[in-house]
């Protein structure tokens, strides 16, 4: 098994697609933050891919019916969600330095979000919600398996911080009629699950005050976001059902930029996550080839 791993490394790594490489022509600044580098995108000219999107609500009830299949293993440390589970640590420093530096926060305070209104949309089990919540957070989580909520809040009740949290069974156009609105709007491996990518991001988009941030995660549709997530978690090493993703429903980096672009969100940071086999952890890396993650600004 391994030797598959180093294997698929080998082939991901030596076809790299890093961000200079796609956005060539753009102006783009690499610098070092902490412990890792971030790309920041200056006046973005996007390549534009077509692609069809249905334009009803974004819930796609295949997708539905898959997470809520696999519910009970959300704090499996072994389970399905086991690459969540060791992406957070890799997807939090990265919130936790674009939103510090967006709000003007103290990153290396305990509670750095402390005084701020997050919304986790797609929360599944609370895997990210949680230390958002410890990290000062008043966070909100959203889900459409009622099943995942129920979990989630149980999970969270074992601990008094994360107690605060409010889950609720709703989808984001849901809480967009209650006029309710965040400084951030979270939504990590969600966009690739629904059906209208374009009406989600409207609606992530309206959730969010006037110059509050979005962040989303998501998996590229390249070659080697098929051969890493598909063929490999999926087929190879079995961390994932067979079926979990679906290569047509990834979204490139110019995909969504685009897409918030018209939500009226700017993408500020990019970045993308690198997996080491031999200490099993993700890191943040400047090549967005396979899974990545933005943060963008609410313009207005
Ligand atoms: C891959 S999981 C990601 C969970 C969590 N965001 C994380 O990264 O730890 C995707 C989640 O999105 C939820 N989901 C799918 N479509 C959704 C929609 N239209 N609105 C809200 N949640 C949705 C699923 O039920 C599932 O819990």
């Amino acid at each position: 098994m391994i030797s598959w791993i180093f294997i698929i490394k080998f082939w991901v790594l030596s076809s790299s697609y890093s961000i200079p490489e796609i956005y060539s022509g753009v102006k783009i600044r690499m610098f070092a933050r902490t412990s890792f580098k971030h790309a920041v995108v200056e006046g973005f000219q996007p390549l534009i891919h077509h692609r069809r999107y249905a334009t009803a609500a974004s819930l796609n009830q295949t997708e539905v019916a898959k997470f809520a299949a696999m519910a009970d293993s959300w704090w499996d440390m072994e389970g399905p969600f086991k690459p969540l589970h060791a992406m957070n640590p890799a997807r939090l420093t990265f919130i936790r330095s674009t939103l510090c530096r967006h709000f003007g926060k103290d990153p290396f305070s305990a509670r750095p979000f402390e005084g701020l209104k997050f919304v986790d949309v797609g929360c599944g089990g609370g895997i990210l919600s949680e230390p958002l919540a410890r990290m000062g957070a008043s966070v909100t989580g959203i889900d459409v398996v009622e099943k995942n909520i129920t979990i989630a809040r149980l999970h969270a009740d074992l601990d008094p911080v994360a107690s605060s949290i409010e889950y609720r069974c709703t989808t984001a156009e849901n809480l967009v009629e209650e006029q309710i609105k965040f400084d951030a709007v979270i939504a990590l491996e969600v966009i690739e699950h629904v059906s209208a990518p374009a009406e989600f991001c409207k609606s992530l988009s309206a959730l969010t005050v006037s110059n509050g941030a979005t962040v989303i995660s998501t998996v590229n549709r390249s070659m080697r976001a098929y051969a890493s997530t598909i063929v490999a978690a999926e087929y190879i090493l079995q961390w994932l059902p067979k079926g979990t993703h679906q290569w047509s429903s990834f979204i490139t980096p110019e995909e969504l930029v685009l897409t918030l672009q018209r939500a009226s969100i700017s993408v500020e940071e990019m970045a993308g996550f690198d997996f080491d086999p031999l200490t099993g952890q993700w890191s943040i890396t400047d090549d967005i080839g396979v899974q990545y993650i933005a943060f963008g600004i609410r313009n207005g």
